[in-house]
């Protein structure tokens, strides 16, 4: 019709509301196609900063319907089966996994966590079985992915927040090796990009929430942010093995990789006789220092090993041999890292100090002032003055005292804090927080 009127020389008032009708169309249909867009991007596709994720799309409930149906009526199972933790550090994750599961349940406010420690520890084994056990969906991000995103980040951050927040379960964002772009804004060196994508991750978890609750993994928190550290209300450390638990992962990996597919009939695996529980008992003083991951390494070895023998038969020798080489091969590690520590520490330790606590819970004779406790003490105090609860669960230190030195002096909050904390507080750079 304005066809008509145009050709005519004038555009008539027909004309006119035409063509404005026509730019409204189009504008509101694009803005919508987009709104929509993003809602179903939102609500289907898996952000691609999330590395794996236990919510479900669309194309795989398709795909697997049965596996969806199975994990939809599947109840939830214990929070610790198959983790192994020390006695006291055990009944503080219990408590954290019974109170996340009443908020889900009670649409409650869910309370972000830190857990800390070695590597292999159970961190990441801890906050999925966390996930399982609440009946939530967890998603996990890895720190160390962020940085190569660029410019990109904040949008990809946005997203996996976006996508968050459409859970219906609720979800357990869990965030691994979260240092690598949680840094301190003031005083490191980061990207602009990177400093942006933070700031991004700082404002959308400025409020707690109902819809995720934020889990961050890390084996140097003390250079996390301080905006971070704010929003953390509970901080876990997951120490290296003592003793008795290491007793109990060699028996749990023993059994897992040796005994079950030795007993389970169609397996080529065979087991020589031999007292098992000593054994077990006797690898579990060997292994000093080692980690879990290492522990469940070990078992693994053990089933390689008889695999790949003649006759199947795993000897008693055999188990021995791979302890061996486990144990130089931890010494090796160990090595090195002192190497590292020694490198890193400009100041010899003071005269008559032949070893002191290093980093996260390794004993090396030259070792830096552990900044971690500079930085969780002062967490610490606010989180006393809000909510006095969480702190009574901080009474870890008995039982690790035991295990390992080391793991009090970089993680327990000092008796008293000093002025030196506050340096290391509030950006001063006026950078929001
Ligand atoms: N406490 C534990 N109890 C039982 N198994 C453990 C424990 N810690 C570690 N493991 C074993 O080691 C594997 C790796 O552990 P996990 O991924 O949880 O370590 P992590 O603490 O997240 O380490 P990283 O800091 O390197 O990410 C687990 O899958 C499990 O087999
Ligand atoms: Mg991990």
């Amino acid at each position: 019709m304005f066809t008509a009127d145009i050709s005519g020389g004038k555009l008539g008032i027909h004309g006119v509301a035409g063509l404005t009708l026509l730019a409204v169309g189009v504008y509101s249909a694009r803005n919508a196609t987009a709104v929509a867009g993003r809602y179903i991007e939102a609500r289907l596709g898996k952000p691609s900063l999330v590395r794996e994720t236990s919510r479900f799309t669309v194309a795989e409930a398709v795909k697997h319907p049965v596996k969806m149906a199975k994990r939809l009526k599947s109840k939830p199972q214990d929070a610790l089966e198959g983790v192994v933790l020390s006695p006291s550090l055990e009944e503080r994750v219990r408590d954290i996994a019974i109170a996340t599961r009443n908020t889900r349940q009670n649409n409650g406010l869910y309370r972000n966590i830190l857990m800390y420690g070695p590597p292999g520890t159970g961190k990441t084994l801890f906050a999925k079985k966390l996930a399982v056990h609440s009946g939530m969906d967890y998603a996990i991000m890895t720190g160390g992915d962020v940085a190569p995103m660029g410019r990109d980040g904040v949008t990809a951050m946005h997203k996996v927040f976006d996508w968050a927040n459409t859970s219906r379960r609720g979800l357990l964002l869990f965030v691994d090796e979260a240092d690598a772009f949680l840094r301190k804004r003031a005083t490191e060196k980061i990207s602009e990009d990177l400093r942006a994508t933070l700031n991004a991750f700082l404002y959308r978890t400025g409020e707690q929430s109902n819809k995720f609750m934020l889990v961050l993994a890390s084996n140097q928190p003390e250079q996390f942010d301080w905006a971070i550290n704010d929003r953390i209300d509970e901080i876990v450390n997951f120490a290296l093995p003592g003793l008795e638990e290491r007793e109990r992962l060699v028996r749990l990996y023993f059994d897992k990789y040796v005994l079950e597919p030795a007993t389970g009939g169609r397996q080529r695996l065979k087991l020589a006789q031999f007292d098992y529980g000593k054994k077990c008992s006797e690898i579990a003083k060997r292994t000093e220092g080692m980690s879990g991951r290492e522990i469940s390494k070990l078992g693994v070895a053990w089933q390689a090993a008889a695999y790949s023998s003649e006759d199947g038969v795993l000897t008693e020798a055999m188990i021995d041999a791979r302890v061996d080489d486990a144990v130089k091969q931890h010494l090796q590690k160990m090595d090195w890292l002192r190497g590292e520590e020694a490198a890193k520490s400009l100041t010899p330790p003071p005269a008559g100090v032949t070893s002191s606590g290093g980093k996260m819970g390794f004993n090396l004779p030259l070792s830096e002032t552990p900044h971690a406790q500079e930085v969780i003490a002062p967490v610490l105090e606010i989180n006393e003055k809000q909510a006095p609860m969480n702190l009574s669960a901080e009474g870890e230190s008995d039982d690790l005292a035991g295990h390992n030195s080391t793991a009090e002096s970089s993680g327990q909050p000092p008796a008293s804090t000093d002025g030196k904390m506050r340096e290391d507080s509030p950006p001063k750079d006026g950078t929001p927080v």
